[in-house]
């Protein structure tokens, strides 16, 4: 296994693995977005397939973390934590020393994995995330790195 940056050839796998995973994935565009501007986005590959993707946005000292996401036939293996720890280490490498995230507050298998890495909650930012035609709250947390 290794982590490369993703590549614009990389969108269809990309996108197959986002939709699903997520019931609200991200766009094509979103994807386009964060390749052309600053962020970056980190693929999990084996043998030419891709296994998850990570993408974070570091500036000023601050990281955030704007996606993560393994393939639904690769979870529970301990790639999640794998790409987690990936994006803190190139987090510092950029210059953050703290990281940041936003989670739905169902989303308990990623809560799961944020609290067992060190992050806490600082707060809920109400009706943040689209739920069918309802919406739901994001528990915004974060860590220190190093
Ligand atoms: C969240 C996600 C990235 C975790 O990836 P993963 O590879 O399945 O997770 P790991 O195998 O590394 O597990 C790490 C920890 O996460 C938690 N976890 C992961 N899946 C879980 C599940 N189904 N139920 C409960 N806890 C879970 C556990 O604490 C686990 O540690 P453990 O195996 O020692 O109990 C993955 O479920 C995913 O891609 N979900 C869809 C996209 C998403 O919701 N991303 C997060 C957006 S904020």
């Amino acid at each position: 296994m290794k982590f490369r940056e993703m590549l614009a050839s990389d969108m269809d796998q990309v996108l197959t693995i986002e939709r699903n995973a997520y019931s609200h994935p991200w766009t094509e565009g979103s994807f386009r977005d964060s390749l052309a501007g600053n962020d970056e986005i980190w693929l999990l590959e084996t043998e030419g397939a891709i296994l998850g993707h990570g993408v974070i946005s570091v500036a000023v000292g601050e990281a955030h973390l704007l996606n993560i996401c393994v393939s639904v036939d690769s979870q529970r293996q301990g790639l999640g934590r794998l790409i987690l720890h990936y994006l803190l280490t190139r987090s510092e490498g950029l210059g953050a020393d703290i990281m940041f995230l936003e989670v739905r507050e169902s989303n308990s298998s990623a809560l799961a994995l944020y609290h067992s890495e060190g992050y806490q909650q600082i707060g809920v930012r109400k009706n943040y995330y689209p739920l069918g035609r309802e919406r739901e709250h994001a528990v915004v947390m974060s860590r220190s790195i190093g």
